[in-house]
């Protein structure tokens, strides 16, 4: 894409220019790169979201930035490393990305609330010149595939219109091997009939998100999966392949003289 008009000036209130004819605002720095342009979302308020979450840190004995900090372990990128985040909210993981990452490494990070990025913006630490905000949609990201090392994303997973869409899209930008790690609210199974489970369980569906698996792409290769955060959090973490799994259909059933595709042929004439 090419910045039109003078550069100095348009980095900070321009457009953006895609080859295809689609041309992108740019407001403050931020480019608008949300995609459809029109489309309904559940939005947080930026301005209260540290303090709700502080709260519910409070609610379930628990340090949010120790649970932020080990999902960001996951990534498994050292210094130097290109991460994306998905839905970055007013960017409350930022410290310990960019701890993971260095000087030398990229922070590229977006959320589809212009509020959300707004605070994410005034919180960066002064000097921070390798992170880059952007307007957009988790569903469309507008990155080239395999333009990262690893990708996190916490707290829409549950309310992706199309969950297994937004995984699929996570995994294409990521470098084959590199990590997603991807999770939400959900408290966990073992939790459902105690005191614990239930009290949590009146807060609505905020804590009933159940891990997606389904929805974990097919080429993924050694998925886990685990809550933490008081148990209330899940958070799915997969490498990112390319191939799906296949079947050594010619491997001769036991004890009979026929194989797998033998029998599955022979089914499929079977009226
Ligand atoms: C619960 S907050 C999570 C913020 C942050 N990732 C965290 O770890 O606390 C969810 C964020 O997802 C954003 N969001 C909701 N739908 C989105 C979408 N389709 N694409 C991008 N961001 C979205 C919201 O604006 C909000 O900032």
């Amino acid at each position: 894409m090419n910045l039109e008009g003078e550069e100095d000036v348009a980095e900070q209130s321009g457009r953006l220019v895609c080859s295809c004819g689609e041309s992108f605002e740019i407001q403050e720095g931020v480019p608008n790169l949300v995609f459809p342009r029109s489309q309904a979302f559940t939005l947080e308020d930026a301005d209260s979201y540290d303090e709700l979450i502080e709260w519910m840190g409070r609610l379930l004995n628990e340090d949010a930035g120790a649970a932020r900090s080990r999902a960001v372990d996951l990534l498994e990128v050292g210094p130097g490393a290109r991460l994306l985040e998905v839905a970055c909210g007013p960017g409350p993981n930022f410290p310990h990305l960019l701890k993971a990452i260095g000087a030398e490494g990229e922070l590229h990070a977006f959320d589809i609330s212009p509020d959300m990025l707004r605070v994410a913006r005034e919180k960066l630490p002064s000097g921070a010149t390798n992170v880059e905000l952007s307007l957009a949609n988790g569903l469309n990201l507008p990155y080239a595939d395999e333009s990262f090392d690893a990708l996190l994303h916490i707290g829409t997973l549950n309310r992706f219109d199309d969950t297994r869409r937004a995984l699929a899209e996570m995994a294409r930008v990521v470098k084959m091997g590199g990590k997603v790690v991807a999770g939400d609210e959900g408290i966990a199974p073992w939790h459902a009939v105690t005191e614990y489970g239930l009290v949590l369980d009146k807060f609505g569906a905020l804590f009933r998100g159940q891990p997606p698996l389904v929805a974990v792409p097919p080429t993924a290769r050694e998925v886990r999966l685990q809550w933490l955060f008081g148990d209330a959090y899940y958070l799915i973490d997969f490498r990112v392949g390319r191939s799906v799994r296949t079947l050594n259909l010619d491997v001769a059933l036991p004890g009979r003289n026929e194989t797998v595709r033998d029998v599955l042929e022979k089914k499929a004439r079977t009226p």
